[in-house]
């Protein structure tokens, strides 16, 4: 098959014993440091966070959010837009005051950006505050890579580390809640021509379903009662093993107590009728779909190697919600790809009227340098692109706020998950559809299920209140 390497239980735990040795750092001069981890991008970034957190942690550092306050700042970066990019940037330039103030301050960057070489190089030059840059390859390396920079009290750049690893056994500091994410695996083949993951991310490669299995078990036992499984194509797990991710979810499924168990993304190139039959069959699979599309547009969709045409995505829909009809459905989409034409751009918004998508996530294309689309024609200017992303944007509100209007009146199971800030509405909670829900209720319904009757919506969310306690 692929390269995959395992990393040893060895490796690991000389980790540990790095770990140990920053910790003793700390404890000889008699100090409990603190870090502060600040990730941007998907929830693949968010879960390799909580490994870093989990990692910190073990080093003996309490965490906070103010720059001014912590040891350590590590910027956990996303590369797939420049907006992203720009805001790092931003955030790195106002670390230099923190620095000033405290000299012994280290500054981290890791997660996609660190992984591209031009972005290394551009702060090895430009940002000489930075002290350590590691991209997600050597994440599980952390700890030595730390020791590193204090041990030298120097600059350490490791960011062209061994890729198409995994490293089993991790610790990891879960944000608080009943949501968990779990990835089940990792990197990206697909080279979408606008696409930088698999370019920082690496060779697609996929956790063993005993692995995955456990971590599963572990969080159910724990009282996580939303779990995301995550990848950046899920639909081609196990590819190569006698396990797809059908046979995957069908094994968690098996695991007993009462959770949703969720995953994203799902590309439509490989989803299939076996998983949506296998989601349906499911106890555990919350009905729920997020499928991008990216365009409606054919020619640019090949443009795009996306690998489908419109009429395979409204197959996969049609599919999709004969197993499971109400069936509530998200996407991405990207307008403005480069040479996009006016008509091509209106195929992507009359897909998503045809289809009727509770939310779409939309993007305005950004070129990225390295891929295939940054080096092809882009005509259309900027705010042409921008009028066409407006009028997806109107339609698609429409139909969202059509499609939360339709649930006043019903009652609906959601799992409570915590405060909302609005005192008419005080709790939040998710329904097996994703929806984001506040409602009037005891908070002591935090962190169970419910039953809440909906009473109003806007485009994004619902509003209700408490329904007579779960029986
Ligand atoms: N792997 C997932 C998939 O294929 O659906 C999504 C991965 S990507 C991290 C999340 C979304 O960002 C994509 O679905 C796409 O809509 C958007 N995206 C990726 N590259 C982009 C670019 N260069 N410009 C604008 N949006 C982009
Ligand atoms: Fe990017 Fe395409 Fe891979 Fe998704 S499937 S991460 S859009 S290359
Ligand atoms: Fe961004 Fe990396 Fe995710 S580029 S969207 S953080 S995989």
């Amino acid at each position: 098959m692929n390269a995959t390497r395992q990393i040893t239980e060895a490796e690991l735990s000389r980790q540990r014993e790095y770990e140990s040795a920053v910790r003793r750092l700390f404890e000889a001069r008699g100090e409990r440091p603190a870090a502060m981890v600040d990730t941007f991008g998907c929830q693949q970034n968010v879960a390799d966070g909580e490994r870093l957190a989990g990692m910190l942690k073990n080093m003996g550092f309490a965490f906070t959010q103010d720059p001014r306050e912590a040891d350590v700042v590590l910027l956990n970066t996303c590369a797939v837009r420049e907006h992203a990019e720009q805001r790092v940037f931003g955030n790195l330039g106002a670390l230099t005051h923190t620095k000033r103030d405290n000299p012994a301050q280290i500054i981290a960057l890791c997660g996609c950006m660190a992984q591209e070489p031009r972005v290394s190089e551009r702060v090895k030059q430009s940002y000489p505050h930075v002290d350590l840059v590691f991209g997600p390859h050597a994440l599980w390396k952390f700890p030595e890579l730390l020791w590193k920079v204090y041990e030298k009290r120097g600059r350490v750049f490791a960011a062209d580390d061994e890729p198409g690893t995994i490293a089993e056994g991790l610790p990891v500091e879960r944000g608080k809640g009943v949501r968990a994410w779990v990835s089940i695996m990792y990197g990206c083949d697909n080279f979408c021509s606008y696409c930088i993951v698999p370019y920082v991310r690496g060779r697609e490669r996929s956790r063993s379903p005993e692995a995955v299995e456990a971590e599963v078990r572990e969080l159910v036992a724990a009282g996580y009662k939303d779990i995301t499984l995550l990848g950046q194509n899920v639909n081609s797990y196990g590819r190569g093993t006698d396990c797809d991710f059908a046979d995957l979810l069908a094994r968690l499924d098996k695991i007993p107590g009462e959770y949703w168990i969720r995953f994203m993304s799902s590309h439509p190139r490989d989803a299939s009728e076996k998983l949506f039959r296998t989601m349906a069959e499911s106890e555990h699979a919350a009905r729920q779909l997020h499928l991008p599309f990216q365009s409606g547009n054919n020619r640019i969709l090949r443009e795009m190697n996306r690998r489908y045409t419109r009429e395979h995505y409204l197959s996969l829909i049609a599919a999709a919600r004969s197993f499971m009809p109400g069936l509530p459905l998200t996407s991405d989409v990207i307008i403005g790809f480069p040479g996009e034409t006016e008509a091509e751009a209106g195929d992507t918004i009359s897909l998503a009227e045809e289809v009727g998508f509770h939310a779409l996530f939309t993007f305005i294309y950004s070129p990225r340098p390295g891929t295939k689309a940054a080096s092809m024609p882009d005509p259309v200017p900027r705010e042409e692109k921008q009028r066409r992303f407006d009028k997806l944007l109107e339609v698609q509100n429409a139909r969202s706020t059509a499609l939360h209007a339709a649930y006043i009146g019903k009652t609906v199971r959601v799992l409570v998950d915590g405060l909302s800030g609005d005192s008419a509405h005080p709790l939040t909670a998710r329904t097996e559809g994703n929806r984001l829900v506040r409602f009037a209720g005891d908070p002591a319904l935090i962190g169970g299920f419910a039953n809440v009757t909906i009473t109003g919506n806007t485009t994004w969310s619902l509003y209700g209140e408490a329904a007579q306690p779960e029986t």
